[in-house]
């Protein structure tokens, strides 16, 4: 039988390590470390993510600072603001939740946070040092499935893996990442010939597509480590919605370790995110 990975208990091993650097930071004279959550219009889905945020915030004993925008705000406006957060003394991370409006450009408004408090990992700055190995604030979700895969592996070094999805928050931090550690990463897409042929060859496989049970179970190879990065919400017949992730989880008992949905990456993001935002006020404060 395939080990499940417990992502809440390697959540909540991670808090316990991020709320005993906010209790030293604050011992030592420092400022609360705080993040800046910013939310342009009324999308449910990141209404959720956000008030998420700010409760974790507060229970980890970080301060939180949420700004709410109403969805025709100015792009201007917005960059007004991240000029503001990027300035303050007490807030050490800034967010700004995508999507953002259509008339509003992502790229120039994440280029605009600070990269020091860009506890995201968006940033073109921290995008580049991770790739160079120089460093960097790895984004959220991307390092919660490595730790994930470490937590069942701790040495990757020399094993095959593949990864299903492109994108830059998840699919492409994942690839250079798991490349760092000594994977040998093949980086699957839409337009990837072949797909269940490359994923019976590799030892990791991790899917970030959002494809409802894509990955099954004549996919993967005997002992595989198989991480679902995927979350979609499916219809029953009794007109209740199911999460169900890219992989179908039913089929992997063959595999060494497989992560459920919900309970595997999701409360990761979090976690890594409060964790990055302690660490950049360790930064501040020097
Ligand atoms: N939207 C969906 N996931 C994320 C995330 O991790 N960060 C931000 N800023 N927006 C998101």
């Amino acid at each position: 039988m395939a080990e499940t990975i417990d992502g809440r208990a390697v959540a909540r091993a991670l808090d316990e390590r991020t709320r005993a650097m906010v209790d030293s930071l604050v011992a030592e004279g420092n400022a609360r470390p705080g993040l800046a959550v910013v939310l342009v219009g009324n999308d449910p889905a990141s209404e959720v993510y956000v008030s998420h945020k700010t409760k974790a915030c507060e229970r980890l004993g970080l301060a939180s600072f949420e700004h709410r925008l109403p969805a025709e705000t100015s792009e201007a406006d917005l960059l007004v603001l991240i000029a503001d957060l990027n300035a303050r003394v007490d807030v050490h991370g800034v967010l700004v939740q995508v999507p953002l409006p259509d008339h509003i450009d992502e790229a120039r408004v994440l280029e605009a946070i600070d990269p020091a408090k860009d506890v995201d990992g968006f940033h073109p700055v921290n995008v580049g040092r991770i790739s160079a190995g120089t460093g960097g604030i790895r984004p959220c979700t991307a390092a919660g499935v490595v730790m994930l895969i470490k937590a069942v592996e701790p040495e990757l070094a020399g094993f095959d893996a593949l990864v299903i999805g492109r994108s830059n928050i998840v699919g492409k931090p994942v690839a250079t990442l798991l490349t760092q550690e000594g994977c040998t990463v093949t980086l699957a897409h839409s337009q990837t010939r072949d797909l269940p042929e490359k994923c019976r060859r590799a030892d990791i496989v991790v899917a970030a597509v959002g494809r409802p049970e894509l990955v099954r179970g004549d996919w993967v190879r005997d002992g595989a480590i198989v991480i679902d990065v995927g979350i979609s919400r499916s219809e029953n017949a009794d007109g209740k919605g199911q999460l169900v992730g890219d992989v179908a989880f039913a089929e992997m008992q063959h595999a060494r370790a497989v992560t459920p949905v919900p309970g595997g990456v999701g409360p990761m993001t979090i976690a890594v995110l409060l964790h990055n935002t302690v660490e950049a006020a360790k930064a501040f404060a020097g």
